[in-house]
């Protein structure tokens, strides 16, 4: 695993950024899978604007979204299909055709996760996963406790992430208690992962998820397992890893580029 460690939230972003940007320049049929919630906004802003500025297009890539709410459809502002389009597929050129989601209102999830796990084969599997981290380690809706091996599926929501997420969701739409989320090992098959991590309220989970023993109590420390992981983190993420102390001077792995520049860059 690399980590990097910048002083802001921003730039941590930023630093997504220009990874994706290079992915989408080196390979414009990127395979990307993308995750929602509040962490990857700021992602997303910087996306559009890159691609207004024309450093990259996301018009061939083909989009795999790690998750869906169970029960709701993708006009339903609960949905992440509506989250995706408003925080960007709206404001890009886009195939619509090439991005997929789960299907909320599927009859059959089964059926519906079996078709889902096909789609990302056909495409020739993900090239570069972006994951943000539940502060109970959960990464898509893998909550504590998933199996390592499992696939994508229909999961029930633990309390936690139901209180954690009920921020975004009104009294008279209250949050669905079930989704359709990508697996452990699905995510595991990317051939790489960027895990961005923002803000001191998930900086125990980080340290437990790149220093504790794998343990699927913690979904996200399967991460250690895979060969190719990128963890994005601004200082407050950081601030409990005892790997990041000996980083500061960007020695091991660090990276030459002009912008942004890290704190501390690791070779876990
Ligand atoms: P958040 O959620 O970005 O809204 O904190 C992250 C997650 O639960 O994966």
């Amino acid at each position: 695993m690399h980590l990097e460690v910048f002083a802001s939230a921003d730039e941590a972003a930023a630093r997504v950024v220009e990874m994706l940007v290079n992915r989408l320049t080196t390979k414009p049929t990127t395979v990307l899978g993308l995750p929602t919630g509040a962490t990857p906004l700021p992602v997303y802003k910087l996306l559009i604007q890159a691609i207004d500025r024309r450093q990259c297009t996301l018009g061939q890539a083909t989009i795999f979204n790690l998750d869906e709410y169970f029960g709701v459809g993708p006009d339903d502002p609960r949905s992440y299909a509506h989250y995706m389009r408003a925080a960007l597929f709206d404001h890009v050129n886009h195939r619509s055709d090439r991005i997929n989601i789960p299907n909320g209102l599927a009859e059959d999830p089964r059926a519906e996760s079996s078709r889902y796990e096909a789609a990302i084969s056909a495409a020739g599997g993900i090239d570069l996963m972006l994951l943000g981290l539940g502060r109970n380690g959960h990464i898509g809706f893998n909550e504590p406790g998933s199996p390592a091996m499992s696939r994508t599926r229909l999961v029930a929501l633990t309390d936690n992430t139901l209180s954690a997420n009920a921020r975004y969701f009104r009294p008279d739409a209250p949050a669905p208690r079930s989704a359709i989320t990508m697996g452990i090992a699905t995510i595991l098959s990317a051939r790489q992962i960027v895990l961005l991590v923002t803000g001191q309220s998930k900086a125990e989970a980080l340290r437990q998820t790149l220093e504790d023993p794998v343990s699927m109590q913690m979904p996200s420390s399967a991460l250690q397992l895979h060969n190719d992981v990128v963890v994005v983190a601004d200082s407050g993420a950081a601030s409990k890893l005892s790997v990041a102390d000996g980083s500061r001077k960007g020695t091991a792995g660090s990276r030459e580029r002009a912008q942004p520049e890290a704190m501390g860059v690791r070779s876990l």
